[in-house]
């Protein structure tokens, strides 16, 4: 049974579309990003398939069932975008409450804080707990569960680079137990490597949803090849003849097709010791970002 199916789920807000004929599914272990601009459209979805604000057309299947519903709520993990916890608690004891509130009474506390990075402040109150600290926290009632789904509402706002890296290992352990993990971001960098499939919205719109390669390809974005000239007389050569513009003193930027990397780095070589040095790179999550979502994030 496939973990999440959206199929032409339309939802409007005082009148205007904030979600507009978006289908998405989510299979077993599969890592998902749904990114899109603020306002784009990902909490409403993510509200949606939980069950917590109703559609006004299409459908959602959680599991076979109904968002919301006794066996779709067992199915599902959620990590909300504002992670609010009852300050005057310790880190353990909001976590056993959870564990009473999902059936998990045997679960293992300890092991879980430890796994979140939290074993140190786990019998401190909440309240003296940082941002990120919380979110760590929010990360481990989503594994309490062993869901089948689990929907990461911007879960690395707040976190430092390390605590990021120490995220997407978490992200990827729950995906090769199975879970679908669906991760909603507006921040890009680090998404790159740890997701399987990318899914934009704009305005309430699913624009692509593939994985990184294929979007690449459909969105036919250039290739960059920086060159360095061996000297600053060497640079104006090495533009005219490649076609490219100099960026500075001896730096070349050449934009070009996929397909005409090869020919372009034929030209490079032809001109000698002229060519100090090539560094090529191919676009990005942010370009693609930047050409499926309409202008800068
Ligand atoms: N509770 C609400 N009441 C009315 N409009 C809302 C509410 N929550 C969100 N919106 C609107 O719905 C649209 C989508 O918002 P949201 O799903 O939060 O986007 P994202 O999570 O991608 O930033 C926005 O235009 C936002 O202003
Ligand atoms: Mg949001």
């Amino acid at each position: 049974m496939t973990p999440l199916l959206c199929h032409d789920v339309f939802k409007r807000r005082s009148g205007t579309a904030v979600l507009d004929a978006v289908s998405l599914a989510v299979a077993p272990g599969a890592r998902v990003a749904l990114l899109g601009h603020n306002g784009a459209g990902k909490s409403t979805l993510i509200k949606a398939v939980l069950g917590l604000t109703g559609i006004d057309g299409g459908t959602i299947a959680v599991c076979g069932d109904a968002p919301g519903s006794g066996p779709a709520r067992r199915a599902v993990a959620y990590l909300p975008e504002a992670v609010a916890f009852q300050g005057a608690l310790t880190g353990r004891e909001v976590l056993a409450l959870f564990a009473g509130l999902a059936g998990e009474r045997r679960a293992d506390l300890g092991a879980l804080l430890d796994r979140v990075g939290l074993a140190a402040a786990a019998d401190r109150r909440i309240a003296t707990y940082s941002k990120g600290m919380r979110q760590r926290l929010g990360l481990a009632q989503v594994l309490l569960g062993r869901p089948r789904l689990a929907l990461l509402d911007e879960p690395t706002s707040g976190l430092d680079p390390v605590s990021r890296h120490d995220l997407y290992a978490i992200i990827d352990d729950l995906a090769a137990a199975g879970t679908a993990v669906l991760i909603a971001s507006h921040a890009l960098t680090e998404l790159e490597a740890r997701t399987d499939r990318i899914a934009i919205l704009r305005q309430g719109r699913m624009v692509a949803d593939d994985t990184l390669d294929a979007l690449a390809r459909a969105a036919g974005l250039p290739i960059v090849l920086r060159v360095r000239a061996a000297e600053t007389g060497a640079a104006d050569r090495i533009a005219a003849e490649t076609g490219g513009a100099r960026i500075n003193g001896t730096s070349i930027e050449i934009r070009c097709a996929a397909e005409g990397k090869m020919r372009a780095l034929h030209r490079l070589s032809g001109l000698g010791p002229a060519v100090a040095d090539i560094d090529i790179a191919p676009p990005g999550l942010e370009d693609l970002y930047r050409h499926f979502s309409g202008g800068m994030s």
